[in-house]
């Protein structure tokens, strides 16, 4: 049997690393295989690329290019890494996906629909099967990232309030357009109420 695929998305500062930690010793304590993964990343060519995207040094690329960078990178881990291990019965968790790219190309620079058809070149319109956003408003996650110890910010976290404003309605118009995939969970709250909701999610994907 295909494994699941399940991503977490979220603005910047949103918890997402704490609850993915957390969904993957759920996960083991069930007896579930579990690999995660990240993007941009997740495989050798996809790094490389994430080091050009988050590079703050890189002022001079344009948008259209970044939203080019990002789907190549996607499309290579997809084929790469993620595919393989569902086929071969794995559940994989991603650190963001494709409505990463909608919210952040389509909705934040301003790209519009043509993301969503780069992407479907670069995914074939393989999806999560459940997706857990973290919904934190864009001041409260940036607010958070920067009160982190020696956290230095990369290349989209240093855009304008604007810009996150932006990404974040962007991830409200995709959580109306597939409220049955996505789950929107209040991420203000503290650690353990997140999770409980995620855990509801996952005990259902599962049938735990
Ligand atoms: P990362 O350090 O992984 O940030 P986070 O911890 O917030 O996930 O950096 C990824 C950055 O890239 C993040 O600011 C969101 C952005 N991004 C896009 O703009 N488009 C995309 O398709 C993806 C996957 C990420």
């Amino acid at each position: 049997m295909r494994g699941f695929f399940i991503s977490v998305e979220g603005s910047d500062g949103s918890g997402k690393s704490t609850q993915i930690k957390k969904i993957e010793a759920y996960l083991k304590s069930k007896n579930q295989e579990i690999l995660l993964t990240r993007e941009p990343g997740g495989t050798v060519i996809s790094e490389k690329i994430r080091e050009l995207l988050l590079d703050p040094g890189n002022k001079e690329m344009t948008v259209r290019a970044e939203m080019l960078l990002y789907a190549a990178a996607r499309a290579q881990h997809l084929e790469e890494f993620i595919l393989p291990n569902l086929y071969q019965g794995r559940n994989v968790l991603t650190d963001r996906f494709t409505d990463s790219s909608i919210a952040y190309q389509g909705f934040g620079r301003e790209l519009g629909d043509v993301v969503a058809e780069v992407n479907h070149i670069a995914t074939g319109g393989i999806c999560p099967d459940i997706t857990f956003f973290l919904d934190l408003a864009p001041d409260a996650g940036i607010a958070r990232k920067k009160a982190e110890i020696d956290h230095a910010m990369d290349r989209l976290e240093l855009e304008k309030k604007e810009f996150h404003q932006r990404v974040y309605s962007g991830y409200l118009a995709l959580c109306d357009l597939h409220g049955q995939r996505i789950c929107r969970i209040d991420a203000s709250r503290d650690i353990d109420s997140v999770f409980a909701e995620i855990q509801a999610g996952l005990d259902r994907l599962f049938g735990f």
